[in-house]
């Protein structure tokens, strides 16, 4: 476990350029259940629409924590607002263990190809960087997901030729400390 847990608890509420990125609590339940119901969130990802707001509301207060249930990982997840009016447009997760991160991104569907999964994925990755001290950020990409892949691309991550046990490809982005 990082030994960052604490400081990062303290403040990891993030502003990008058009995004506020808040912790993700419960009361966010209904406007990301507005998202996730759409079946096309899923079709890389080979996840199942959530059947009700309650429970992605239960799926948030497991994660409350933010640590796994073995208490290895830091299970970090942004809800991505807009700064205009405050529209829950997606999120961003993280999960961190020593010196390392994978990462995911979801847009909804209505605010796809806006440039937000980009936007909000490179702030969060800034944050890592800086506060966790990470030497590597991962991402596993369904070779079919060019949105994904482009977002990977974007935020400087790149493909390592391998291949998990799912069919999905790992990109890596990795940071070396200056001496
Ligand atoms: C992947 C995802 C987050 C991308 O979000 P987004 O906000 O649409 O991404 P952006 O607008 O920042 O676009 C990033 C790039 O992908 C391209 N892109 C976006 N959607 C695309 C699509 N459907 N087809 C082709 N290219 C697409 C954009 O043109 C942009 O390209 P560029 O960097 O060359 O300019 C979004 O499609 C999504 O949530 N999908 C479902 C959930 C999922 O599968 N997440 C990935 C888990 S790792």
């Amino acid at each position: 476990m990082p030994d960052e847990v604490v400081a990062c608890d303290a403040d990891w509420t993030l502003e990008s350029e058009r995004l506020e990125l808040a912790p993700m609590v419960e009361d966010d339940s209904d406007a990301l259940f507005a998202l996730l119901k759409d079946p096309g969130i899923h079709v890389f990802t080979g996840g199942q629409p959530p059947a009700s707001a309650d429970e992605v509301r239960a799926k948030i207060r497991r994660r409350e924590s933010r640590q796994s249930p073995e208490g290895d990982e830091l299970w970090l997840n942004w809800t991505l607002r807009l700064k205009d009016d405050r529209t829950v447009v997606g999120y961003v997760q993280a999960g961190v263990t020593e010196g390392q991160a994978d990462m995911a991104w979801v847009i909804g569907g209505a605010f796809q190809r806006q440039g937000f999964g980009s936007e909000a994925s490179r702030r969060v990755l800034r944050w890592l960087w800086h506060h966790l001290q990470l030497h590597e950020v991962r991402a596993k990409i369904h070779p079919e997901h060019i949105a994904s892949r482009r977002v990977a691309r974007s935020v400087g991550l790149r493909p390592t030729g391998e291949r998990t046990d799912d069919g999905e490809d790992v990109w890596r982005a990795t940071f070396v400390a200056p001496q």
